[in-house]
């Protein structure tokens, strides 16, 4: 197969994660005998200090006319400790996802039996987690109207969703769990917002259309509370915009380390692919920062194309190189890998197909 691949590395340890990423898709590239090419193009901080654009007009072109974008990270400290800065390197991402119509966000969050001990939370508590979070991406109070007084004293933001914006990820969520185990949480503030309400009524109706879909509600605040009390009883998650950015960052850690959890982000004619943690500035430029997220969405990126085959033998490397220990000092305080040691070592794996039927017969 042939893509097209817009390659926006970004900001902090984005270039040193997404330079793994492409590491990986090489290596199956080569492997599987694909054709795959990479274009890079500036967003976020850097693209602000460059042009003063954090999506530049031609990023957001490149992004359009490419099979596929992926992405690094985004953010700068300098930004994030100026209320007054009136360009953010985040504008840049938002404008993206909205540009290219990425409404649904999926975020899949599951324990890798080697790390079970890493967690902040006891083994008998994740043993079996396996859920995936289908957050709405375009909308909501991240793209709602927004107020400043002109005294600088009071703002607001509002949250707006259509029937067609909720109805369209619902689809796709409600398919989702029919293909796994069959059960979908709708996580919303329906015992106070208005919005919250709209959700509800959507989804319950959409839900009569798959019989084979358990169909379940919670309160966000409920719903935070249960994922650390039992996180396995989730299948899959659907939820608007905020709630799904800040349940999924709690899910994160489920697992041991951010560093771990990819993401996918689709629309009817596009596709990005990002790791779901942040340009973690302090780490930059260090070699220390865990690939594996990006590279766990570069897998994501091949199964979006049906490439099973190669998601699947990248998802076997990853979980090599875990069983080995090959992993970044997040993982184990005494390593001595970088990120690009862990990358290589995937990679390698994916060309070194007796590897792969060695870990088979385990
Ligand atoms: C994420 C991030 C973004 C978001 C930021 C960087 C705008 O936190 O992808 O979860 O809030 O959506
Ligand atoms: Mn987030």
């Amino acid at each position: 197969m042939k893509l097209k691949i817009a390659l926006l590395a970004g900001d902090g340890i984005g270039p040193e994660v997404a330079a793994q990423a492409v590491t990986t898709l090489q290596a199956v590239e080569e492997t599987f005998g694909h054709e795959f090419s990479f274009t890079e193009a500036l967003v976020g901080a850097i693209a602000i200090d460059k042009q003063g654009d954090p999506l530049p007009d031609e990023t957001l072109a490149l992004c359009k006319e490419s099979d596929a974008v992926l992405f690094g990270a985004i953010g700068h400290p300098k930004f994030d400790n100026d209320p007054t800065a009136k360009v953010r390197p985040e504008q840049g991402l938002l404008k993206l996802r909205k540009e290219l119509g990425l409404f649904s966000n999926i975020r899949p969050v599951k324990i890798f039996p080697t790390l079970i001990e890493k967690s902040p939370l006891r083994e008998e508590r994740i043993t079996g987690t396996d859920f995936v979070i289908y957050r709405e991406l375009t909308g909501g109070i991240y793209f709602g109207e927004k107020f400043l007084s002109e005294d600088g004293t009071v703002a607001s933001d509002l949250c707006i969703y259509s029937e067609e914006e909720i109805s369209r990820i619902a689809h796709l969520a409600f398919k989702a769990a029919k293909g796994r185990r069959g059960k979908l949480t709708l996580v919303d503030k329906a015992n106070v917002l208005e919005s919250s309400r709209l959700w509800r009524k959507v989804v319950t109706r959409i839900g009569e259309s798959y019989p084979e879909v358990t169909l379940d509600y919670l309160f966000v605040d409920n719903a935070a509370m249960q994922l650390i009390l039992n996180p396995s009883q989730f299948d899959v998650i659907l939820t608007e915009n905020m709630f799904g950015d800040i349940i999924s960052d709690e899910g994160s850690i489920i697992g041991g380390s951010i560093g771990l959890l990819p993401s996918a982000s689709v629309g009817e004619d596009s596709s990005m692919f990002e790791p779901i943690h942040g340009s973690y500035p302090q780490a930059t430029g260090k070699n220390i920062a865990n690939p594996v997220a990006s590279i766990l969405s570069a897998a994501m990126l091949l199964d979006h194309f049906e490439l099973k085959e190669e998601a699947e033998a990248v998802v076997r490397a990853v979980t090599l190189s875990l069983k080995k220990g090959i992993v970044t000092p997040d993982l184990d305080p005494n390593s001595k890998y970088g990120t690009d040691d862990v990358g290589h070592y995937i990679a390698s794996n994916i060309r070194d197909s007796d590897d792969f039927r060695g870990l088979n017969q385990e």
